[in-house]
């Protein structure tokens, strides 16, 4: 599959958000990161910023749940109209249920790792996703440093995925940028998530762009 570029709101502002989704036009999709303040240490957004988001722009939204009781959360981030619904094993109680429901609600269901959750504990899993996120850094914060101790993990779960034939998604989410996204898709993903590297630049949309063909070299 050709590389694709999900840039985060995260680094975007807050007060303008249909602007900023605009401002990445062209992007592939439009990453959501929702925090509850207690899987991670900070607080953002909610079900009616993404109901929002979903009528202000035409990029579908792939939304990042780190929040605790997915079970119960994120089938209604599929109700709202979420392209794709990313939600931590490390919370959910029933991974597979959780999977089969937001598939079930028309949504695509992936399953996000921390850097220090293995991915083979999960290998029998990944039939029942159409995205597996492995985090770069540890969830929380934008702006941190990519953990390049995490490549030995991407290469390990691109074996995984093609010995299996499985047509799932491989996402990284931390520190991608220029500098990094390379080495990244040569390790085997193929989703990529942007905050800084893209708000934080000039022209977001170039960005984009400009990640996209480094992923793609
Ligand atoms: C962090 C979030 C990321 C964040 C990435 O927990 O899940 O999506 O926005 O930001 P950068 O790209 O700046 O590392
Ligand atoms: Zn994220």
């Amino acid at each position: 599959m050709s590389p694709q570029i999900s840039p985060s709101i995260l680094s975007a502002d807050f007060a303008r958000l249909a602007e900023e989704a605009e401002a990445v036009r062209g992007a592939d999709w439009l990453h959501v990161d929702v925090m509850d303040n207690h899987f991670v240490p900070n607080l953002t957004l909610g079900l009616p910023v993404v109901e929002s988001l979903r009528k202000s722009t035409d990029i579908p939204i792939d939304c990042h749940l780190m929040i605790e009781d997915p079970d119960r959360w994120a089938p209604q981030y599929a109700e709202a109209g979420a392209g794709s619904v990313t939600f931590h094993v490390e919370a959910a109680a029933a991974p597979v249920r959780l999977a089969r429901e937001i598939r079930s609600l028309g949504a695509r269901a992936s399953m996000a790792l921390k850097p220090a959750t293995p991915v083979e504990p999960y290998e029998d899993l990944l039939p029942e996703l159409d995205m597996l996120l492995i985090m770069t850094v540890e969830p929380g914060f934008g702006g941190q440093s990519f953990l390049d101790i995490m490549l030995p993990k991407i290469r390990r779960t691109r074996q995984l995925i093609d010995r299996h034939g499985l047509q799932l998604w491989l996402q990284l989410d931390g520190g991608i940028s220029a500098e990094t996204i390379e080495r990244c898709a040569d390790a085997g993903a193929d989703v990529f998530v942007a905050g800084s590297a893209v708000y934080g630049a000039d022209d977001p949309a170039e960005a984009v762009r400009r990640l996209r063909e480094l992923a793609a070299t």
